[in-house]
């Protein structure tokens, strides 16, 4: 990927999952990687199996720790330039048993820390690339996701409109991933939930998060520099017939 190397990226949410899958395609592409985490755990794991990333433990939904996060990893990376907006949370609830103490949590992370993050990084990157990690659920109704689904709708907005205001200095992308396969997933589900699942899939299976860490890698290079304000899809032919999935 051209234009990657020694860039300066922080990868929120980086020390599982999609993120962390996205740190060490970054690494590959010989970018400087800092990560944003709130799991302490897994990140001291992180900075033992990936000793050249920064890793700092802070929660993206609290303006003072983020303001601290990137006050400090600018610093010692002298700029930013990426930033991969991707911490989020989710859990299933009915909507008539949605507490107001749930909502407001997943709105805090998946929304209010995106737009926080964004931000943060913007007001330190002379130019430079923000993706933010929307989801196919904020395109599509999704039973007993309403919070999430709104807060992830909430991002695919915040990124056109970031895209605007930010331009030409800045360029901001949203992704849209469906279903992909990280390790608390595979831990929850049964063999006979993952088949029904899949079987809803055009390509009959989830992603990897090398693939979505792919298309971060392609967005964040100068190989996309044409590219700002898009919500790419990236679902397998999931949300293609425009029909939710369960
Ligand atoms: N897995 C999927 O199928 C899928 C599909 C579409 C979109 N997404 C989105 O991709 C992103 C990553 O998902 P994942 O499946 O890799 O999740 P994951 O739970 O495996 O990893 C999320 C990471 O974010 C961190 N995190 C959570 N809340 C945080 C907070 N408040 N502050 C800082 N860090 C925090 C966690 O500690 C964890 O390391 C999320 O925004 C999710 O909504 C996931």
């Amino acid at each position: 990927m051209r234009g990657l190397k020694g860039k300066r990226a922080i990868v929120t949410g980086g020390a599982r999952g999609i993120g962390r899958a996205a740190v060490e395609r970054l690494l590959e592409e010989g970018a400087r990687v800092a990560v944003i985490d709130q799991d302490a755990d897994a990140c001291r794991g992180l900075q033992t199996a990936l000793p050249e990333i920064l890793t700092i433990c802070a929660d993206v939904a609290d303006k003072d720790q983020l303001e601290q996060a990137f006050t400090e990893i600018a610093e010692i990376l002298s700029g930013l330039d990426v930033l991969f907006n991707n911490a989020g949370i989710s859990a299933p609830s009915p909507f008539l048993e949605l507490s107001v103490t749930q909502w407001r949590r997943t709105m805090a992370v998946d929304l209010d820390g995106v737009f926080l993050c964004a931000q943060a990084a913007a007001r330190r990157m002379a130019q430079g690339v923000i993706i933010n990690m929307g989801s196919v659920s904020g395109l599509l109704g999704m039973p007993r996701y309403a919070d999430y689904n709104a807060a992830k709708a909430g991002v695919i907005e915040l990124t056109r409109t970031l895209a605007l205001e930010l331009a030409p200095a800045v360029r901001v992308v949203c992704i849209s991933p469906g279903y992909v396969l990280t390790p608390m997933q595979e831990a929850e589900y049964t063999a006979d939930r993952m088949a029904a699942l899949n079987a809803r899939i055009p390509l009959q299976r989830h992603a990897d998060p090398a693939e979505i860490a792919a298309l971060v890698a392609f967005l964040a290079s100068d190989e996309a520099p044409f590219i700002t304000g898009s919500n790419l899809v990236i679902d397998g032919g999931e949300s293609a017939g425009g029909t939710a999935s369960l």
